[in-house]
């Protein structure tokens, strides 16, 4: 069984040895090896089971470490870093010389990030060097954000996970293609909304269109995903179903609970977007583990919902158009 440790002199001998250890960052837990270790790096890739061709996020703890992993980093770049770092904001750049493409999945780019969470900084900075952490999840499986939920998702393919606590904000991050000069283009939404990076940006435009050149594996339609259904209804759907005959989980606005009141199911409930990312993992999981479905409330069409209507929609999307008991 993968054990919780608290020491980051313990996991960073882990590291140096060239073994993988479990993470914490602001946003998910990662699967972390020493980024400019070959052997470690593939560790990763074989325990997630994911394809060799999906290129993996290298952590670092400021700018000057991002510069040993890539080159010709735009001005605009160097802006959003300095308002952003450390947080949950990733960029894709050129790679350097250093950056091996076993990290890349191939291309002559990289992706990077300075993670905000003190336990990750510390680690970062003890060590050194950095990091590559894909999220902390098997393949398409949902991400995780508690010790926890990695000790559940691995048994023994690794020995630690280094304790955080619960992630803060508990969607992945924000990631953008900042390989032109000209313009940057959001390639995964996060917290950190398109608004925020163009002000930072100080009139560089930023595009939200996929650039297909680039593989990022969480654009896969089905990703983040339970292994028993979620559906997303609107409400006058979810009124209507019978809940007589299945375990049910009910994810919803907090204001819209006493209108559910009657129905026979668990319900979760959240005030604003900040508080459904930071338990919506938890609450698939549980979902997953403890009920035959997850039914999770349309959102908002409004721009800064776009994460999490992404995350959902990919979770929901293997079960869409699957049959419900109504009434
Ligand atoms: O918040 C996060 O970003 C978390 C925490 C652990 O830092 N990490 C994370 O990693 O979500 P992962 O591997 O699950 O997702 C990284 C995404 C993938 O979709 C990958 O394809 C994309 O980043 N990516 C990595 N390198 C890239 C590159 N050179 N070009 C385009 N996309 C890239
Ligand atoms: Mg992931």
């Amino acid at each position: 069984m993968v054990q919780i440790i608290n020491s980051i002199k313990e996991a960073a001998y882990e590291l140096g040895q060239g073994n993988v250890i479990s993470i914490p960052t602001e946003t998910v837990y990662g699967l972390a090896a020493d980024a400019e270790n070959q052997q470690a790096v593939n560790k990763v890739f074989s325990i997630k089971k994911r394809p060799a061709n999906h290129p993996l996020i290298i952590h670092v703890s400021d700018i000057q470490m991002a510069e040993r992993y890539s080159v010709d980093i735009p001005e605009y770049a160097y802006r959003l870093m300095k308002e952003f770092w450390p947080g949950p904001l990733t960029f894709v750049l050129k790679k350097s010389n250093i950056t091996g493409s076993y990290v890349t999945g191939g291309q002559d780019t990289v992706a990077i990030r300075a993670p905000k969470h003190h336990v990750c900084r510390d680690l970062i900075q003890s060590y050194g060097k950095g990091l590559v952490a894909p999220s902390a999840n098997l393949y398409g499986h949902i991400s995780t954000t508690t010790s926890e939920h990695v000790t559940n998702e691995f048994n023994d393919e690794f020995n630690y996970v280094l304790e955080g606590g619960a992630c803060e904000i508990g969607i992945e991050s924000t990631i953008i293609d900042a390989t032109q000069d000209s313009y940057f283009n959001i390639l995964r939404h996060g917290v950190i909304s398109k608004q925020q990076l163009e002000k930072a940006s100080c009139g560089i435009p930023c595009q939200d269109n996929r650039n297909d050149e680039l593989r990022v594996s969480g654009d896969k339609l089905s990703h983040y995903a339970p292994n028993k259904p979620v559906h997303v209804l609107e409400s006058s759907q979810i009124s209507k179903i019978n809940y007589n005959l299945d375990k049910v989980l009910l994810i919803i606005p907090s204001d819209q609970r006493e209108q559910y009141f009657h129905l026979n199911v668990m319900m979760e409930t959240y005030q604003n977007q900040a508080e459904l990312a930071a338990n919506l993992y938890s609450w698939l999981r549980k979902g997953e583990v403890s009920f035959d479905y997850t039914i999770i409330q349309r959102l908002p069409l409004e721009s800064d919902w776009d994460a999490l209507r992404d995350r959902i929609k990919k979770a929901a999307y293997k079960y869409t158009g699957q049959l419900l008991n109504y009434m």
